[in-house]
């Protein structure tokens, strides 16, 4: 049983269930209902040729507690109902930590798929929820060393099984079909040229859009920018801004909506680097090929880092206007990127595992 409800999640997701037939094993799909936007959610379903839901708990928005408790109290029924044997959670959301919790107290063995990363920033929201589900769980899927040696560390070794990174499965599918022609062009925001030179930006993180000073600095310095930013706005950042009333259309910036995962990967492809807060995009851009800025103080995916393809950049108002002009427009390093996240087939490695810890 796989227990999704975010964006992201719906990616890793996309690659475990094209592993499953054929394999003899049944999939339930549950979804919490965190992401409920068509944007966030529906378009991935139909992008990515994800089986429907088997069960929606649609529990929405709400604080960390608020959103957490509702998907645990929702699950339970679900999971005394169809006794999986496994329940395997993804990545780092509050539908993750749920999913593990629910599932321990009913003595389902549970598997975390994602685990290890860590970002040792204990003010996230997602490193809560990363650290408390990998101890959670019986079986921890490790997408690359560094994580591996992260479980390691906190004793977590002998449950832990490295796997790749299924994202890879499906970012390269993508792209291979996006560069075959087989989707249409990517809709960018109005005053974004795809002939010319521009930079894709995304900006979600509550530590960058809950703090009014910090979100309109952000913003400011990418509206300095010598060339178009196409910002895809994630729900959080409208609503932060207008709330802050800060205007994101300024400067250099022009405002989009999220795009689907097709869309996305022709994005990349089509930009001269990335900006961005999201864990997803860094390795997207990294995996693609576009020199990629970071807009925090550390990564989760530190491979990214090697050779400049990723450069964090956590005050990028404290940089001289050349310096931030020059990180956000460089070109794509020389240095050779290598396989840190696998071969592209992790989610077929996912179910052996599973198959292979059923005892
Ligand atoms: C969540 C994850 C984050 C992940 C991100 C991917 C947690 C703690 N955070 O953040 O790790 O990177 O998903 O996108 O689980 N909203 C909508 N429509 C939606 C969903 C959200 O308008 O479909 C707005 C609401 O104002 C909501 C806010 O976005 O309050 C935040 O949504 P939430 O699900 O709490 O967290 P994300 O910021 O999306």
């Amino acid at each position: 049983m796989s227990i999704v409800g975010a964006r992201p999640q719906l990616v890793k997701l996309a690659a475990v269930a094209a592993a499953f037939p054929g394999t003899g094993h049944e999939h339930v799909i549950v979804h919490t209902g965190q992401h409920y936007d068509a944007d966030l959610s529906d378009v991935f379903f139909d992008g990515l040729g994800i089986p429907a839901p088997d069960i929606h708990l649609g529990v929405g928005s709400g604080s960390h507690g608020v959103q957490t408790g509702a998907v645990l109290g929702a699950l339970d029924p679900v999971m005394e109902e169809h006794r999986p044997d496994w329940v395997l959670v993804y990545g780092d959301t509050n539908s993750t930590l749920a999913g593990a919790v629910s599932a321990v107290k009913l003595h389902l063995r549970v598997a975390h798929l994602e685990a290890g990363l860590r970002s040792f920033n204990r003010r996230m929201p997602e490193e809560h929820n990363r650290v408390l589900t990998d101890h959670a769980a019986d079986l921890l899927l490790a997408p690359t060393e560094e994580a591996m040696r992260h479980l390691a560390a906190e004793g977590l070794a002998d449950r832990s099984v490295l796997t790749g990174d299924v994202m890879v499965d499906i970012c390269l599918r993508i792209r291979d079909a996006v560069v075959a022609g087989r989707h249409a062009r990517p809709v960018l925001p109005d005053g974004v040229d795809p002939g010319e030179p521009y930079l894709l930006a995304t900006l979600h993180r509550a530590e960058n859009t809950d703090d009014p000073a910090r979100l309109a600095a952000l913003v400011e310095a990418m509206a300095e920018l010598p060339v178009p930013v196409a910002l895809l706005a994630h729900p959080r950042l409208i609503a932060r801004a207008q709330q802050h009333g800060i205007k994101l259309d300024t400067g250099a910036v022009r405002v989009g909506r999220p795009l689907p995962y097709a869309g996305l990967v022709a994005a990349v492809l089509g930009a001269r680097g990335v900006v961005t807060d999201s864990g997803g995009l860094q390795k997207e851009a990294y995996l693609l090929g576009r020199p990629c800025t970071t807009l925090r103080s550390e990564t989760e995916w530190p491979e990214t880092l090697k050779g400049g393809w990723n450069v964090l950049a956590d005050q990028p108002w404290d940089f001289g206007r050349d310096e931030w002009n020059a990180i956000a427009t460089r070109t794509a390093p020389d240095e050779e990127r290598g396989t840190p996240y696998g071969d592209g087939r992790a989610a077929e490695r996912v179910i052996q595992v599973l198959a292979e810890h059923l005892n």
